[in-house]
């Protein structure tokens, strides 16, 4: 694709990490249930791939928020444009999210979340771009650390596409940049 400028994520070193992390949560949550929290649209390949590695029961459940601000700066001001359909009290929690930037959407999130009294609260980002943090986040697992970059691709989009891209990459700038 003409967009691409460098593959940074290959589409065969997510899968073996996406295993790896799988693997992990397995070995933590052995005998329950787990459920698993995905925030779209960004989280959602990584948790149809993370899922099949994870051998203790799981259930998922969606949620979508929308942060203002432009789309490249995290104002931290959150709302949720789509709630959970189940409650999470007493359930072992998973956040599985796409990426941590400032790191102000889970911020939100955790506190929110918290609040409705799941038995633990765990998260897992695919990626960690902890070059831009604002606000310190407890991460439980994390599959990449990355530059801080613009990256699109593997649930990550760019006005929306490219999240169906198998692997992670940085675009030209003369793509988004005027
Ligand atoms: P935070 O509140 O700054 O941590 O925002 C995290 C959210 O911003 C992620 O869930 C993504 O939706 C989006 N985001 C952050 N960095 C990137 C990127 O490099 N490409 C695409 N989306 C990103
Ligand atoms: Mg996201």
């Amino acid at each position: 694709m003409d967009i691409v400028e460098s593959i940074l994520i290959s589409e065969e070193q997510l899968q073996a990490r996406i295993r790896e992390l799988g693997e992990e949560i397995s070995r933590d949550y052995a005998d329950k249930t787990i459920a698993l929290v995905c925030i779209l649209k960004g989280g959602l390949m990584f948790l149809c791939d993370l899922a099949k590695h994870i051998t203790p029961l799981v259930t998922y459940d969606f949620m979508s928020v929308s942060s203002y601000g432009d789309a490249t700066q995290s104002s931290g001001v959150v709302q949720i444009t789509k709630d959970l359909e189940e409650s999470i009290e007493g359930k072992h929690v998973i956040i599985v999210e796409d990426i941590i930037d400032t790191g102000l959407t889970l911020n939100y999130l955790l506190k929110n979340l918290h609040s409705r009294n799941p038995a633990s609260l765990k998260i897992c980002t695919l990626l960690n771009k902890p070059a831009n943090r604002k606000v310190e986040i407890p991460v439980d697992y994390i599959g990449f650390k990355v530059p801080n970059k613009f990256l699109v691709g593997y649930g990550l989009d760019f006005k929306q596409m490219y999240r169906n891209i198998p692997y992670i990459f940085t675009p030209k700038p003369k793509f988004y940049k005027e």
